[in-house]
């Protein structure tokens, strides 16, 4: 790996805290295209920014001191979400008097714990992941703020060993979020996210996967798109739930009973 290179990609803000695995994954895409420096540099960035930071705005990564709704209202997915999260939680949770909740791909999503989105007479630990290290910085300020049960890592989902770990450290019942985020670790790692998928599935008692259903283009092409993934989440698990809120699909499934 080229070190000078790899400085001049972190150098923007915006990549400066990704885990140097990711930006290495990425540079590995362009690495044997013969690109000069200058087009190496510029097709990564594009590259990590379409991956990581395109769903936020860039006030999040600049301004400070703001509500937790404000800095919601600022990343495409939580704000997609923010009128359904309600809904969303009563039915990721029912069941549960209590579990770790272990939000991979975070986003700012953590930020949703500390408002009143979750169901009345539930403990939850929440451990957010993420990749971007200012969004991991901006969640654990406000947790300690509110004085609740819940952290924010950073760390790489391409660390699977790494994830295990920390998964394997939470109390059970321990429940695994994680939105919007397969197409991301897809375009990265083709059938990363299967192996990571299978790994977890082990570790978990329940497993909520969601993705978008509309704004990329027809539902036709998109249905297509998803098949691989419902197909293997149908051999490999025990669907338990799926639903629909504001143009984002959840399927709920756990490992299969013995
Ligand atoms: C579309 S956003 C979804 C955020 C959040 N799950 C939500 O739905 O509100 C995808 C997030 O996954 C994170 N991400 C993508 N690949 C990752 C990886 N390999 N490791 C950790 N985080 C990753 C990105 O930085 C981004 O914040």
């Amino acid at each position: 790996m080229n070190q000078e290179l790899y400085e001049k990609i972190t150098q923007k803000k915006e990549f400066s805290q990704l885990p140097r695995k990711d930006v290495e994954l990425a540079m590995e895409k362009f690495g044997r295209k013969n690109l000069n420096d200058w087009q190496m540099i510029k097709l990564t960035r594009q590259f990590l920014r379409k991956i990581y930071s395109s769903f936020s705005s860039r006030k999040v990564f600049s301004s400070k001191g703001k509500s937790a709704d404000w800095y919601l209202m600022k990343h495409k997915s939580s704000k997609e979400r923010f009128p359904y999260y309600k809904e969303v939680y009563e039915k990721c949770f029912q069941n549960f008097k209590k579990a770790s909740v272990i939000d991979l791909g975070a986003g700012i999503n953590g930020l949703s714990f500390t408002r009143e989105f979750l169901p009345k007479n539930i403990k939850l630990k929440y451990i957010g992941i993420e990749a971007i290290g200012q969004f991991v910085d901006l969640m654990n300020e406000f947790f300690k703020k509110e004085k609740i049960n819940a952290e924010a890592i950073h760390l790489s989902l391409f660390e699977l060993e790494k994830i295990k770990e920390v998964i394997k450290k939470q109390e059970e019942p321990r429940i695994i979020l994680m939105f919007k985020v397969i197409d991301s670790l897809e375009v990265v790692k083709r059938d990363y996210s299967k192996e990571l998928l299978k790994e977890i599935g082990k570790i978990s008692d329940k497993i909520i996967v969601s993705f978008a259903t509309r704004s990329l283009g027809s539902g036709k092409k998109f249905s297509a798109k998803r098949s691989w993934l419902i197909k293997f989440i149908e051999e490999n698990f025990e669907i338990l739930d799926n639903f629909e809120f504001g143009g984002e699909k959840y399927l709920v499934f756990s490992n299969k009973k013995k």
